[in-house]
């Protein structure tokens, strides 16, 4: 009997890196995560540690990663595809630093397209991004709407899309880029202030706090759930479903901020006070996308509601209250 394939997930110590690993180890794969933690813990990993089929690999895509990436063939051999989440994730620090994103995010992808390149990987999956429409275009965005980015993250997200184009016209190298719309789900740090509206609002009501909503929180946006999510990249990554195509995955209901604080409270419990404050630069008033795209070519239907994909997360919150550990980032 052949071993399982070798699938390495950059990026998998972090968010929706970690539930696309545990979708991968529970399909019988072998994983080589390779992370340079720097916005990832090996807490959300914790459960494959000591595993046979699993290794983490500490390394950054903005540096060579040919060589650490031979440690993980010498164990699990040939790398057969490679999910690609590694990434700075925060639009205002890209604002900030354009030059650093352009490292993390075009140079760190171009850095993995070269390495499934010269080793003949079968199919690499990167994450792009709703960042990349632009803000004025009609909602629901679909595929064919306007790309005109509105932050250095956004640019290098759509940049990194024309260099998967060029490898699969040029290497034959296969591929498919989905842009996700506003993921959530355990896991997702609320302690960042770059972090998801829903992670920092639950953190918010489970605590107390007062919930600040910028605007009037008539703004809306798509909320798709982490799991649904992993299940799609999966999904992509290990067949043909989607190759070298560009894919919106959100779930096409548009929630307004004020309907999510509102479930939020009620799930929590919470008697937190709501402020509002001006709008912020940059924020966009509306958020949603067409399914037509990810229904034809990946037959995606989410399945988490929002409802019950709030109150997974909010257990999740109240879990790691208990335990601050796991949110440490130190290596295993
Ligand atoms: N969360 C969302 O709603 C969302 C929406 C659109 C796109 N994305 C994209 O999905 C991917 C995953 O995002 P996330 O929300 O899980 O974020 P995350 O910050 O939790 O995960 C990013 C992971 O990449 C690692 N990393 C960062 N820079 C690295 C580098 N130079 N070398 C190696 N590892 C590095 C981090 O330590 C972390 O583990 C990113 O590419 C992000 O741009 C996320």
């Amino acid at each position: 009997m052949s071993e399982p394939a070798h699938i390495l997930v950059t990026g998998g110590a972090g968010f929706i890196g970690s539930h696309t690993v545990d979708a991968l180890m529970t399909r019988g794969l072998r994983v080589t995560v390779f992370d340079n933690l720097s916005t990832g813990y090996m807490g959300n990993l914790e459960q494959w540690d000591g595993h046979p089929r699993f290794q983490f690999i500490a390394g950054d895509v903005t540096a060579e990663v040919t060589q650490p990436l031979t440690l993980a063939v010498a164990r699990f051999g040939h790398i057969e595809r490679i999910a690609h989440f590694a990434a700075q994730t925060a639009v205002p620090i890209s604002m900030d630093d354009p030059a650093g994103d352009i490292q993390s995010n075009l140079a760190g992808t171009a850095r993995i397209l070269e390495y499934a390149r010269h080793n003949k990987v079968a199919k690499v999956f990167f994450a792009s991004s709703s960042a990349i429409y632009d803000d004025d275009a009609p909602v629901p965005v679909s595929e064919t709407s306007s790309a005109r980015p509105s932050s250095p993250y956004g640019i290098n997200k759509l940049a990194a899309e024309f260099y998967l184009d060029y490898y699969a016209r040029l290497y034959g190298l296969c591929s498919t880029a989905l842009r996700f719309m506003n993921v959530y789900g355990p896991r997702q740090d609320p302690k960042s202030w770059y972090s998801g509206v829903i992670s920092i609002f639950l953190d918010r009501a489970v605590t107390g706090k007062p919930i600040t909503i910028f605007d009037d929180g008539e703004q809306t946006r798509d909320f798709v759930y982490v799991t649904d999510v992993a299940e799609i990249v999966t999904h992509a990554l290990l067949t043909d479903a989607g190759n070298n195509a560009v894919i919106n995955i959100g779930t096409g209901v548009e929630v307004t901020i004020n309907a999510l604080t509102r479930t939020i409270l009620d799930l929590a419990g919470s008697a937190s006070p709501v402020r509002y404050e001006p709008a912020r630069a940059g924020d966009i008033r509306r958020s949603v996308t067409t399914m037509d795209k990810a229904q034809a070519l990946l037959n995606f239907a989410p399945r988490v509601e929002l409802r019950e994909g709030l109150q997974a997360t909010l257990a999740w919150v109240r879990q790691e209250m208990t335990r601050p550990a796991a949110r440490s980032g130190s290596a295993a």
